[in-house]
């Protein structure tokens, strides 16, 4: 199937590593023009030689902290400068924290908020006058399978990756009439630096290997397994691509069955 990605200008948010960087690679694959943006130059750098190398198309680059004021209007100026105009965006950061309730202070809430919802408010805000100049314009951001079914001991993110299902229902809805088609892609546990670094922790604390670790955690997903960055990516790209133009506002779990609610 044609994606329709020949030509395409993508930003993706958060790609040097795991969902992000699977979905650039994906995209240039597919024929989009991809910018690719995180924190570290050199993260980012040695991203996109892994992209070119892999596809034969190497993306632009762009150094960004979204989470710091004015970093998202930064960057979607280097955008403009660069193409005058935006077909889709792609903001895949954000994170959890793992603690109860009462060991989390206001500075945890306020720094959870920012890296889940702020970074992407603050992003979308950025890419929207851009986006109005482009083809078949689209937005995905990344949420998680706990923004419909919380984990225990992560509250903090169990309420901002909720947060953005209400932040995707009500940008589908102010921006449908323009065309601009707003969804969300929410991962289960997949096997990113997040989880091998939580894994890594994890084990040293209860001095078992970092295997036994993601085995327990497996153990309850229906599938049995993980997921890849890769299996998270395709949905990513598809709702990115012409083919989804009848899908906005909705939040798409790719999370090998752990959410079991109906809705
Ligand atoms: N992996 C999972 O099991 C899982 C489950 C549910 C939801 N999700 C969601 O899926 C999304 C992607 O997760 P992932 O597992 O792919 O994460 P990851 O492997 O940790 O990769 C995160 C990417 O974002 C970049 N990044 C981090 N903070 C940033 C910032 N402040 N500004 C710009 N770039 C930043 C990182 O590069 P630098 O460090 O160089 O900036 C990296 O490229 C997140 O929203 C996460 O909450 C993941």
């Amino acid at each position: 199937m044609d994606l329709g990605f020949a030509g395409r200008r993508v930003l993706v948010v958060g790609a040097s590593a795991g969902i992000g960087f699977a979905t650039a690679q994906m995209l240039a694959a597919e024929g989009a023009e991809v910018l690719i943006a995180s924190r570290d130059p050199a993260g980012i750098a040695a991203a996109a030689e892994r992209i070119a190398a892999a596809t034969g198309r190497r993306p632009a680059t762009a150094v960004a902290d979204i989470t710091v004021e004015g970093a998202a209007d930064a960057l979607l100026g280097h955008v403009a400068t660069r193409w005058g105009a935006l077909d889709a965006l792609v903001d895949a950061v954000g994170g959890s924290i793992r603690s109860g309730f009462e060991a989390l202070s206001d500075a945890d809430w306020i720094g959870n908020y920012t890296f889940n919802v702020l970074s992407a408010v603050r992003t979308v805000r950025a890419a929207l006058p851009l986006l109005r100049q482009g083809a078949a314009p689209s937005i995905v951001l990344l949420g998680a399978a706990a923004s419909r079914m919380p984990y225990p001991n992560q509250v903090v993110s169990n309420v901002h990756k909720a947060g953005l299902l209400g932040l995707t229902k009500t940008l589908a809805g102010e921006y449908a009439a323009e065309g601009i088609r707003v969804n969300c892609v929410a991962p289960g546990r997949t096997l990113t630096r997040l989880w091998t670094d939580r894994a890594a922790k994890m084990a040293a604390e209860r001095n078992v290997s970092a295997e036994d670790v993601i085995a327990e955690f497996a153990h309850e997903i229906p599938l049995g397994r993980f997921g890849t960055p890769e299996e998270v990516a395709a949905m990513v790209v598809w709702l990115s691509s012409p083919r989804a133009a009848y899908v906005t506002g909705q939040t798409v779990n790719v999370d090998g069955g752990i959410a079991r609610g109906l809705l």
